[in-house]
C-alpha cells in the first residue's frame, strides 16, 4: 500500500513547552487515521505541522515521499492537503456557497486581471467548472436547503458541515479533521460521522481525525494513534490500542474504571479487565 504521509522524529517546542517530543507514524493512502488523546497531549499541534502553520523544531514530514518540512501553510492545498479547524473559521456574513466557493480559491487559474477578460478568456468556462464542483459538494453533504443562507445564522451542526464543504473542495488527496464533531448532539454526530466515512470510501480521500468521542473513533476508524504529554504511546488497530494498558492510564490515571462504556463496546472492557 502506497504511503501517503510519513512523519518523522517531529518534536516541537514554544519556548520551555515541549507539545511533541519524538513523533513518529506512517498513513497509507486511503486510510481514516485518527488521533486521539487527553487535552494538550499535542494532537492539534501534530495535525498544525502536517498542515504547516506550525514548523517542527525536529524532524520530518514527507508527503507522497516529498519532503514538506519547511514547505509554507499556503504550499499545502496546491499538494492535495486540505484541513478544517478546531474551532470555526467561516466567514459569517458570507453565504453558504460564498464560504465553499473560498475553498476553490487556489484552484482558480484566473486571477483578477485575466478574470476581467471574462468573455475572452476561459475564465468564464472555469467558473462554470468551479460552480458544478461547488454543487456537487452541496449535494454530496445535504447542504441544499442552506446553500444561500448567511453561514453565521446556521446552528453549530451545519456550521461545521460547511466548514468541512469548503475543505473538501479544494479537492485534497488527504484531508485533516480537528474536532469535526465537537459540540454536537448524537444525531448531527452520526450524521458526520456518514459523511466523513463516505469522503473516505467515496471520494477515496485520506482522513486524518482528532476527536474524542470514543465510540466513533472505535466505530470508523481504520487506525488510531494515541498521544499523551507530546508523545506517541500507541498506534495501531482501534479495539487493540483501547484495550491497551498504557492508553488505559493515560486516560483514568491509576484508577481502575471503564475508559469506552460498556454498552458501546463490551469486547474491550473484557479483554483489558
Ligand atoms: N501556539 C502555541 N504557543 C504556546 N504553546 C502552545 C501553542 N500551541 C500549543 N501549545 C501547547 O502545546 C501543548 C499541546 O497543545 P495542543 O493544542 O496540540 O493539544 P491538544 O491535544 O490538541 O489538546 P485539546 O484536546 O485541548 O485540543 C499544550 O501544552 C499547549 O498549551
Ligand atoms: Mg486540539
Amino acid at each position: 500500500m502506497a504511503t501517503s504521509l510519513e512523519v518523522r522524529g517531529v518534536s516541537l517546542r514554544f519556548g520551555g513547552v515541549r507539545a511533541l517530543t519524538d513523533v513518529s507514524f506512517a498513513i497509507n493512502e486511503g486510510e481514516l487515521f485518527s488521533i486521539i488523546g487527553p487535552n494538550g497531549a499535542g494532537k492539534t499541534s501534530i495535525v498544525n505541522c502536517i498542515s504547516g502553520r506550525y514548523k517542527p523544531t525536529e524532524g520530518q514530514l514527507f508527503y507522497q515521499g516529498r519532503d514538506i518540512t519547511g514547505l509554507t501553510p499556503n504550499a499545502r492545498p496546491k499538494l492535495g492537503i486540505g484541513r478544517t479547524f478546531q474551532n470555526l473559521a467561516l466567514f459569517h456574513h458570507m453565504s453558504v456557497l460564498d464560504n465553499i466557493m473560498v475553498g476553490r480559491h487556489h484552484l482558480l487559474k484566473n486571477n483578477f486581471l485575466t478574470g476581467s477578460l471574462y468573455w475572452l478568456t476561459g475564465a468564464r468556462k472555469e467558473e462554470l467548472v468551479h460552480r458544478r464542483k461547488v454543487e456537487e459538494i452541496i449535494d454530496f453533504l445535504d447542504l441544499q436547503s442552506v446553500r444561500k443562507a448567511q453561514a453565521g445564522t446556521l446552528s453549530y451542526g451545519l456550521r461545521k458541515r460547511v466548514e468541512l464543504a469548503r475543505a473538501m473542495a479544494l479537492e485534497p488527496r488527504l484531508i485533516l479533521l480537528d474536532e469535526p464533531m465537537a459540540g454536537m448532539n448524537f444525531e448531527e454526530k452520526e450524521d458526520m460521522a456518514r459523511y466523513i466515512v463516505d469522503l473516505n470510501e467515496e471520494f477515496g480521500m485520506t482522513v486524518v481525525m482528532i476527536e474524542h468521542d470514543m465510540g466513533v473513533v472505535m466505530d470508523i476508524s481504520h487506525r488510531v494513534m494515541v498521544l499523551d504529554f507530546g508523545r506517541k504511546i500507541a498506534d495501531g488497530d482501534p479495539a487493540a490500542v483501547l484495550a491497551d494498558p498504557h492508553v488505559r492510564r493515560a486516560y483514568l490515571g491509576e484508577e481502575d474504571e471503564a475508559l469506552v462504556d460498556p454498552d458501546d463496546a463490551p469486547s474491550v472492557q473484557e479483554s483489558a479487565a
